[in-house]
Parts: structure tokens; C-alpha cells; sequence
């Protein structure tokens, strides 16, 4: 079965508000979801499974920084590349539109996320106390940032 990757559409809203119940200590709620598409700063992907939705990716978009507000996979799929495929396309499409630098907010002790973001380039570059509750952690602060290469082709 393949993954299908696509922007998110008021129709997938149950089903992402189902997933987020059962994957967060403090789910968006339908609301939270609704009001995403009112901004158009905000890039939101659905992935598709099997023809219905599995999870999302969320970023918000301001000039030349996106800010990854979440990516997230229903359980039962995970470990397919789902995320990745939802992390690459809201990459893709940012950096088309002119982002340069990505940002995120992830809990420490998340370590499947931590690494799918470390595989997409990001590098933890800061702690933020106690950032999350239910539970209570801190979160660690992730950065991707242009490279930049010397005329002779080395990287900074
Ligand atoms: N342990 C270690 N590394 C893991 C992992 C795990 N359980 N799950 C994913 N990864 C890393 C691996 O590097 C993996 O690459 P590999 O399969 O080649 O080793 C890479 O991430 C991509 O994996 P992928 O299959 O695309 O991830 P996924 O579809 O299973 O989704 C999460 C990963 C984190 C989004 C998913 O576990 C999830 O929804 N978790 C709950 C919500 C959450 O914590 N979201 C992030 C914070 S907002």
C-alpha cells in the first residue's frame, strides 16, 4: 500500500482529532484544527493511508523561518517512513516559498521524533525547562539552518 502526502482539508478533521487523542497528553481539539485553515501561514499536510488519514505535519511560515508545529503518525502505521515522507514534503514546499531556517520544539525524551529530525538535519541547540505538560519536561530546541559553503566547496 502506498502513502499518499497532500494538504489537509476540513473533511480530515475527525479522523486527526481521533489520532491526536489517543498520540498527546494536550490534543488540539477541532477547533484548534479548524482555525489553521484561517491562516495562510500555516502549511498543513494529511498523510493517507489505504485512503484515509494516518497523520499530519503542521508549520507555521513567517518570511524565512518555519516553525514545525507538529508532525505525528497513528501507531498502528508507524515505522513505514510516513513521517519522513510528511517532514520532506512540508520541507519541500517551505523552502520553495522562501524558508531558509526550520525550527522545533521537541520533548526530551522523545527519542523516535528527536531522531527523525536529526535524520532530516536538525540539531539540537538549546533546552527549554519544563516546556511541556501533562507530563511535565523540558523540551529541547532543534534548529535547521542553511549550510554554507566557501567558494572552494567546504562547508562551514
Ligand atoms: N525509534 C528510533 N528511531 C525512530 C523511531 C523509533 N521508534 N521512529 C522513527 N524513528 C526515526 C528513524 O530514524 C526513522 O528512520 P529509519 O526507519 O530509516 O530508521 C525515521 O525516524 C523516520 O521514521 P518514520 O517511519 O518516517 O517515522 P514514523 O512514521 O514512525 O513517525 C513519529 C515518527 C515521531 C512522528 C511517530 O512516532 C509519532 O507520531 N509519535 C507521536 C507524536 C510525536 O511525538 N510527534 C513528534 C513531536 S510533535
Amino acid at each position: 500500500m502506498n502513502i499518499l502526502i497532500r494538504a489537509m482539508t476540513p473533511e480530515d478533521i475527525p479522523d486527526l482529532v481521533r489520532i491526536e487523542r489517543k498520540t498527546f497528553g494536550m490534543p488540539w481539539s477541532e477547533k484548534t484544527f479548524a482555525d489553521l485553515f484561517r491562516r495562510d501561514y500555516n502549511l498543513c499536510l494529511t498523510a493517507e493511508w489505504g485512503g484515509h488519514p494516518v497523520g499530519c505535519a503542521v508549520m507555521t511560515l513567517l518570511g524565512e523561518e518555519g516553525d514545525i508545529d507538529k508532525v505525528m503518525v497513528e501507531e498502528e502505521y508507524r515505522r513505514k517512513g510516513i513521517a519522513k515522507a510528511l517532514l520532506d514534503a512540508l520541507l519541500g514546499i517551505a523552502e520553495e516559498r522562501g524558508a531558509r531556517s526550520f525550527t522545533l520544539e521537541v520533548r526530551k525524551s522523545n527519542l523516535p521524533a528527536i531522531r527523525l529530525y536529526e535524520k532530516a538535519g536538525f540539531v539540537s541547540e538549546g533546552v527549554r525547562p519544563r516546556f511541556y505538560e501533562k507530563p511535565v519536561e523540558d523540551a529541547l530546541i532543534m534548529w535547521r539552518r542553511p549550510t554554507i559553503t566557501r567558494p572552494t566547496g567546504e562547508s562551514l
